[in-house]
Order: structure tokens, then C-alpha cells, then sequence
């Protein structure tokens, strides 16, 4: 397998608004995060992903950007994020930004030149019909709610905005779009920055004539995996980042592993790896991601299992438990309560454990968890309140969608950082954006470095162990046992190195049987969250709530 230094990496992600904020205005900023570079180093990552700090009206938290070259003022300047780029690399870490260019904001120059008039010379920078009849170009509907149209009185058409009215969908079609979008990435990788995570990349291509879909429901085949999208990102690669020593990963919805292999394959000069969203619909019924239903460990392993033995030595993984737009890892796989350190260490040891570059969501590592705002008000995303907003005209009951924000909304991961146990959770010094979530006392930064037992030393034992042992990053994959329902086990190997990893995913004991094969070998506990006896019989294990054992067999 080639070795490359972004499969080495462990990626930490930050989103900037709740990470820190230095200034006292309830907003995380860039010197917010300067002030936390040396805790980044002690956590031991290679990369930080940074959420959008572009200019942008924050219709969608910096997602919605109206100018790509320059800092949004709420998070301080460009000599800011200099120096945070500096600060980084003094440290011997990277910085990867998001790049999102499936849509600007609709106050950006290009949109706003564009909506003047049908000839003007940004015109086709966008995407514009007319209505049919009195109604939408087509029936497409937008991930925030409502249909992904927009009318505009000015020119009598329509834009297409696949995510905000105020989010219109950049037109790929048009090359000089694209010579735009290369120029802006080549501007900021002579900036000296280390990569780019891309924001929705697989939707940037729309079939043409942009047909009504089949059965009403969304029109998802008409720009998901779009005809052109390996045209184009093969093109960006040939352009842009094949001139440069960068990590490329891509945000890419409802792909397969087939369909990622040509994002991401070796031979396919696009991407270096792609975020999959299999195993976060894991939980998800058939009318989408606010229908929440109960998971199955059987299908989790499935899910994992499948992406690791299909990408292993084609393309590579990224591996990720939750982000800025999903629940909290540990409320939603792992136990929020009672077990809520052990649970938290055993999800830690699945994410730094399988083939793949492990993904931190902030706060992760200290075990922040969901949130249960009591009112609606309380909640700031756009997607959620959205919804809300529709599943009430629609009839339901405002405790049911409640319900559904508690299980799925991306506010639980929204919520400021939480530091130490003063007022504010450290976060500000004034009144946070968003209310910190209110058991910062027991869990922040503070106490989990002061606690030799506490979640984040724990993670900084797994990053070090991927820098020691080559198998962590490079060993291929098998799954142990399919079948069972409590239990998640499984070998890695690299020549004639093993590694085997039990993980107990439930509060009830259970009892793990291993094959005589494996139970006669010479072993090593790498790392555990309880005390393993050297005494217990190999061949038949009794673990202990959620308990998680890496093992190096000889
Ligand atoms: C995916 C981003 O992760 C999400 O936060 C955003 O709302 C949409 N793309 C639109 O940019």
C-alpha cells in the first residue's frame, strides 16, 4: 500500500462560532482558536479542519459565503488566520478549509451581479429558469425544507438553491465558474494551507434540461453522482491540486463504496478520500433523517465492514462518529449517562482503530454530549428550525418535533466548547450565541486534563499509538462476527503483525468467545478502558459494560 502522510494523520474539526471566543461577543473567533493551539498540540492531532471563516451573512453558519478571499468580521482578519496558520505549522500540524463551492451566498458579487438582469455577464454563474406555469422549473426540493426554487421578481425567474433561498447553486456548466473556483484554491494554497475538505462535492453536477423527478421525492438522481462530477473534479485535480502536496476530502452524500472508489480511488486523479453517509442514516426511516428509529449493531458492523474490505487497497477511508450536522457520537451510538467514560472511550477506539484517517469532531474528546433546549427559540440552525416551521404546517405536535431535534438536530453539536467549569463553560466572557450545554461542570476541558482516567487522555493514548504501530494505519481489515448483536470484533493485519479489537457496544455484560487459534497466541493489551487481568481465561471473555480491548497478537 503507498504510503501517504494524510492516511498517517489524525484530523481534528473546528467549528469556529463555538470553539472559542476572545473577544467577549458570544462568537468563537480565529484568535480563540490561536489561544488554543498548544491544547491541540498536547491532543496530539496532525490536522485541523477548519469550518468556513469566510465572509458570509450566516444564513447557514458560514456555509452561505460572500467573498472566498477574505475572513468573516465576527472572527477576527486575514493576519488573524495568518497567524493561526502560522501557529499551526510552528507546532508541526496542518490546516485543511472547507471549500464550498456547490453554492455562494446570495450576497456574494458574482449573485448579485447575476439576479440584475438575463444578460448580465454573471448571468449563467447561476442557475436560472423560468416557472412552468405559474410554478417551479421542476419539482426538486431543498435539504432545508420547502422547494429548492426561488423566484425573483426582478428578472420573472427562478434560481436553484439546493440548501437556502439564500445559498444559489453555483452553475458548474459554466467554465468560467470553475476557472474562478481554481483560481480562488490556488490562491489559498500559495498561502501555504495543507488541503481542503469539500463541502457537498458530489452535487455540483445537474443533469441536463434538469428533469421533474419520478415519484416526487427530492430530485436527488438528478444531481447526486451528476454526469459531470469526475469530469470536473478531475479537472480541479489536474488544474489545482495535483500541483501541490495537499489532503483532499470530500463531503459526499448517499454514495456507495463503488461510487467512492471513483472519488477517491488511487488511479482516479480526484480526491484522496470521501466522508460517507451510510452509517450516519443508520438511524434514519424511510421519510429521512427526523424519522429516528433504533439501530442494530448487526447493520453498523455491515455498514463499517463493507466500506473497509471494498475501499482496502483502492481508496482510502475517512472515519468519522458525528460532525458539525450530526448528534453528539456518544448520546447517539455510546451512553450519555452512567457509563458515559467508558462508553466514550470504547466509540474512541472503534474511530482510531479501523483502516481509515480518524476524524475528531470538537468536543468529542472530552465526551460533550446532546443538548435538550426547551423551547425552539433556544435552537439557531436553519435546517432545524426549517423543519420545524414545515412538520408544524403539516400538523404535528410541537413536542414530537422537539423529540426529533433531541435525537437528530445539528445544534446538538453546535453548542459552545466547553473549557472549564466557570460561568460560560470558559467559552466567552459575555453572552454565548448559543446556550452552553448545561453540564459543563462535569464535563470540560479543565477536569479531563487534571483526571489521568478522563476520555481525553484516553484519546491521547490512541493518537500516539498510531504514530507507533504502522498496523493501525495500514493493516487490512476482518470482521470477527457478523452475526452478533452486542458485540463488535475484529483483526487487523500487516505482514506478520496482528491486531485484534473487541469492543462490548452495550451497558449488558456480555460473553465473547474466541476462536482457539487466536485464544493460544501470545498477546498484548495495547490499550483498554478497564484493567485486564493477565489471568482471564482467552477463550472465553466476560466484558464489562461497553468495554473496548485492543490487543496485539504475536
Ligand atoms: C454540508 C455542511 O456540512 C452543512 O453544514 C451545510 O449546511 C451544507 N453542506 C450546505 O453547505
Amino acid at each position: 500500500m503507498v504510503k501517504k502522510w494524510w492516511k498517517e494523520s489524525v484530523v481534528y474539526q473546528i467549528y469556529p462560532r463555538s470553539f472559542m471566543d476572545s473577544n467577549g461577543d458570544g462568537i468563537g473567533d480565529l484568535r480563540g482558536i490561536i489561544s488554543k493551539l498548544d491544547y491541540l498540540k498536547l491532543l496530539g492531532v496532525d490536522v485541523v479542519w477548519l469550518c468556513p471563516v469566510y465572509e458570509s451573512p450566516n444564513d447557514d453558519n458560514g456555509y452561505d459565503i460572500s467573498d472566498y478571499q477574505g475572513v468573516m468580521g465576527e472572527f477576527g482578519t486575514m493576519a488573524d488566520w495568518e497567524e493561526l496558520l502560522a501557529g499551526l505549522h510552528e507546532r508541526g500540524m496542518k490546516l485543511i478549509m472547507d471549500l464550498v463551492v456547490n453554492h455562494s451566498s446570495d450576497e456574494h458579487a458574482w449573485f448579485v451581479e447575476s439576479r440584475k438582469s438575463k444578460d448580465n455577464a454573471y448571468r449563467d454563474y447561476y442557475i436560472w429558469r423560468p416557472g412552468k406555469e405559474g410554478r417551479e422549473p421542476n419539482d426538486w426540493l431543498s435539504f432545508f425544507s420547502g422547494p429548492a426554487w426561488q423566484y425573483d421578481a426582478q428578472t420573472d425567474e427562478y434560481y436553484l438553491h439546493l440548501f437556502s433561498t439564500k445559498q444559489p447553486d453555483l452553475n458548474w456548466e459554466n467554465p468560467k465558474v470553475r476557472r474562478e473556483v481554481y483560481d480562488m484554491m490556488t490562491w489559498w494554497l500559495d498561502k501555504g494551507i495543507d488541503g481542503f475538505r469539500m463541502d457537498v462535492i458530489n452535487l455540483i453536477s445537474k443533469v441536463p434540461g434538469l428533469p421533474d423527478t419520478a415519484d416526487g421525492s427530492g430530485g436527488g438522481e438528478h444531481y447526486i453522482n451528476g454526469p459531470r462530477v469526475h469530469e470536473f473534479l478531475q479537472e480541479m485535480n489536474r488544474e489545482v491540486l495535483s500541483k501541490y502536496d495537499i489532503m483532499t476530502v470530500g463531503e459526499t452524500i448517499d454514495v456507495s463504496p463503488e461510487d467512492a472508489v471513483l472519488f477517491a480511488g488511487d488511479d482516479r486523479g480526484e480526491l484522496n478520500m470521501v466522508f460517507q453517509f451510510e452509517l450516519m442514516g443508520i438511524d434514519s426511516g424511510p421519510s429521512g433523517k427526523w424519522e429516528v428509529l433504533p439501530w442494530k449493531l448487526t447493520k453498523f458492523k455491515e455498514i463499517v465492514s463493507r466500506w473497509q474490505t471494498r475501499l482496502h487497497g483502492k481508496a482510502w477511508n475517512s472515519i468519522y462518529l458525528n460532525n458539525h450536522d450530526q448528534p453528539r457520537l456518544l448520546s447517539r451510538f455510546g451512553h450519555d449517562g452512567e457509563h458515559h467514560n467508558v462508553s466514550a472511550k470504547m466509540l474512541a477506539t472503534l474511530l482510531h482503530t479501523l483502516q481509515g484517517t480518524p476524524y475528531i469532531y470538537q468536543g468529542e474528546e472530552i465526551g460533550m454530549t446532546n443538548v435538550r433546549f426547551e423551547t425552539i427559540e433556544e435552537y439557531k440552525d436553519i435546517e432545524t428550525l426549517n423543519m420545524y416551521r414545515e412538520y408544524l404546517d403539516k400538523g404535528h405536535a410541537s413536542e414530537d418535533i422537539l423529540k426529533s431535534i433531541y435525537a437528530k438536530g445539528r445544534d446538538n453539536a453546535r453548542t459552545p466548547m466547553q473549557w472549564n467549569g466557570e460561568e460560560q463553560a470558559g467559552f466567552t466572557t459575555g453572552t454565548p450565541w448559543i446556550a452552553v450545554n448545561p453540564n459543563y461542570k462535569e464535563i470540560n476541558v479543565e477536569r479531563a486534563l487534571n483526571d489521568p482516567n478522563s476520555v481525553l487522555h484516553y484519546y491521547r493514548n490512541l493518537i500516539e499509538l498510531r504514530k507507533k504501530h504502522e498496523i493501525i494505519v495500514y493493516g487490512d481489515y476482518k470482521l470477527l462476527n457478523a452475526e452478533d448483536e452486542q458485540v463488535y470484533a475484529f483483526v487487523r493485519t500487516l505482514n506478520k503483525e496482528r491486531l485484534l479489537v473487541i469492543l462490548n457496544f452495550y451497558e449488558k455484560p456480555a460473553e465473547f468467545a474466541l476462536s482457539e487459534r487466536i485464544a493460544h497466541e501470545t498477546r498484548e493489551v495495547l490499550i483498554s478502558n478497564y484493567e485486564v487481568s493477565a489471568e482471564e481465561d482467552f477463550h472465553q471473555l466476560t466484558l464489562r459494560p461497553y468495554e473496548a480491548r485492543v490487543y496485539k497478537l504475536f
